[in-house]
């Protein structure tokens, strides 16, 4: 099954009363390493792509300027349940994040976190959001992917099924999205499940 928006926006509506409690919990020390490794400064600016119930908010830094998308009215509502946050300013945007929803080469920073996996098409996506960026600009991607050689094993397609009923593709290569990008790989490291999930930062090339 491919991942759409229209089944995304149901998935996701289903997903959010709960999310938080559950698989919510589960990614909270990969997302709490990926900002970390994003090494934020006060007085930057920062784009979430697919911000989700804002899981992130509470581990960003004083004095960062957020804008968040997200596709889902139900997730940004619990996104929006958490605000005020002290120091920090927080403006959410409701839409597609397969194409650009805020201003061009704005941004210091970008945060894929969950996000390349679920969104119908993860290149468009990643390669949309990345023109936010400053020139130099940094991003960073939480999230799994299958591996880069070769073909995707019978096994892990047929699970993929049922993991995108669930809202995840897991059979999307990272290095196919990168590619022709405008950025690079300059940290990259295993993460939860047993390095499943990864992280990549990224930085944005000065042309
Ligand atoms: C697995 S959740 C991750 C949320 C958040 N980034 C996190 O780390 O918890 C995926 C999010 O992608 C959003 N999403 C799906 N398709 C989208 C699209 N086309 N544009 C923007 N957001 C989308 C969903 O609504 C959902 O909130």
């Amino acid at each position: 099954m491919k991942m759409t928006n229209r089944w995304n926006r149901i998935i996701y509506r289903l997903w959010s009363p709960v999310y938080d409690k559950t698989v919510g919990r589960f990614f909270l020390p990969g997302r709490r390493r990926a900002l970390e490794i994003l090494e934020l400064k006060p007085g930057e600016r920062l784009l979430l792509v697919g911000a989700g119930t804002g899981a992130d908010l509470a581990l960003l830094p004083e004095g960062v300027d957020i804008i968040g998308v997200d596709l889902s009215p139900e997730m940004l509502a619990r996104a929006r349940s958490k605000l005020p946050l002290p120091g920090r300013s927080v403006t959410f945007i409701q839409g597609d994040a397969q194409r650009l929803l805020v201003e061009q080469a704005a941004f210091d920073a970008v945060v894929f976190n969950l996000i390349l996996s679920v969104i119908p098409d993860g290149r468009a996506c990643l390669h949309e959001n990345l023109r936010a960026l400053k020139p130099g600009g940094r991003a960073v991607v939480f999230d799994k992917f299958a591996p880069e050689t070769g073909y995707i094993p019978i096994g892990r397609r047929i699970l993929n099924i049922f993991s995108t009923i669930f809202g995840t593709d897991i059979t999307r290569k990272f290095g196919d999205m990168l590619r022709d990008s405008g950025a690079e790989v300059v940290w990259q490291e295993a993460s939860i499940f047993r390095g499943k999930y990864q992280i990549f930062l990224l930085k944005k090339r000065n042309k």
